[in-house]
């Protein structure tokens, strides 16, 4: 893992979304794991104002919500739609999320694995990470082994991400389709972003506590090639910075990304 971190936010979103774009160019069939939340919103915008072409590459994203119709604005699919999909040239057909209306949720959880397993697997995933150190909607104790599956989220899930539903958590939706940590894990590189010292705490608690089912964010410290970019907010918790740091400023392969 090399943790990144960036004086403010700005500059953090922009490191992200420099990776994904070279990453896309070094490979126009790129699979792409997409993540959603307000950090994200930042990411999307920064590729949107970009040339670099989607026409051929593929993503899947990681959750969605449950319970809500198909129509419904506040829905992943549409957050999707507005932010990116429908600004850059990807094929529409191509961008999948799990699909949180359907009346057998375990069959459209299995789909989602089988149409990942057949897209050759995702390349690389982003990641944002909840205030409970979710990533995609894998609450604590998920399993590190979980794949794609109905999740109840919890009351601090529900409150963070109350924003989009008039402000009221009780309007949240209770459960969600998530990838599994395990799912997660299989993408060949993992990208998390976090801004802002509300997840100062639980950065720290990813990146150095113990891996833990507690935190799902944790397991990313079982994955060989992961990347966590951060502000110096969200930074400030973690006890290695130093270390970091002079990964960052000496390591060939950032060189490119220090200014
Ligand atoms: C939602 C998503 C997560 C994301 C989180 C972060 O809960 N399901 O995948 O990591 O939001 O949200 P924000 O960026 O708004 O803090």
């Amino acid at each position: 893992m090399e943790v990144i971190t960036r004086p403010n936010a700005g500059q953090a979103v922009s490191l992200v979304a420099r990776l994904l774009l070279s990453r896309v160019f070094a490979n126009p069939e790129i699979v792409l794991g997409m993540a959603t939340g307000r950090t994200m919103e930042h990411v999307y915008s920064h590729l949107v104002a970009s040339e670099v072409s989607f026409k051929r590459c593929s993503s899947f994203n990681l959750d969605e919500y449950v319970g809500l119709e198909p129509s419904d604005p506040r829905l992943y699919r549409q957050y999707m739609h507005d932010r990116f999909f429908s600004k850059i040239d990807i094929d529409p057909a191509n961008t999948h999320l799990p699909d949180g209306c359907a009346a057998d949720l375990q069959k459209a959880a299995a789909d989602y694995e089988a149409l990942i397993d057949s897209s050759g697997g995702i390349d690389v995933q982003l990641l944002g990470i909840g205030i409970a150190g979710h990533i995609g909607f894998n609450e604590p104790l998920s399993s590190i082994m979980s794949r794609t599956r109905a999740k109840a989220l919890t009351p601090a899930t529900r409150l963070q991400n109350a924003e989009m539903f008039g402000g009221d958590p009780d309007n949240v939706p209770t459960r969600a389709l998530t990838m599994g940590v395990g799912t997660i894990l299989e993408a060949k590189e993992l990208i998390l972003l976090a801004t802002g010292s509300a997840k100062a705490d639980i950065v720290a608690k990813a990146v150095e506590g113990p891996i833990t089912s507690m935190v799902s964010a944790s397991a990313i410290q079982l994955h060989p090639n992961c990347k966590v970019i951060v502000d110096e907010d969200a930074a400030s918790a973690l006890q290695g910075r130093d270390y970091y740091d002079f990964v960052f400023a000496n390591e060939p392969e950032w060189a490119d990304y220090r200014d």
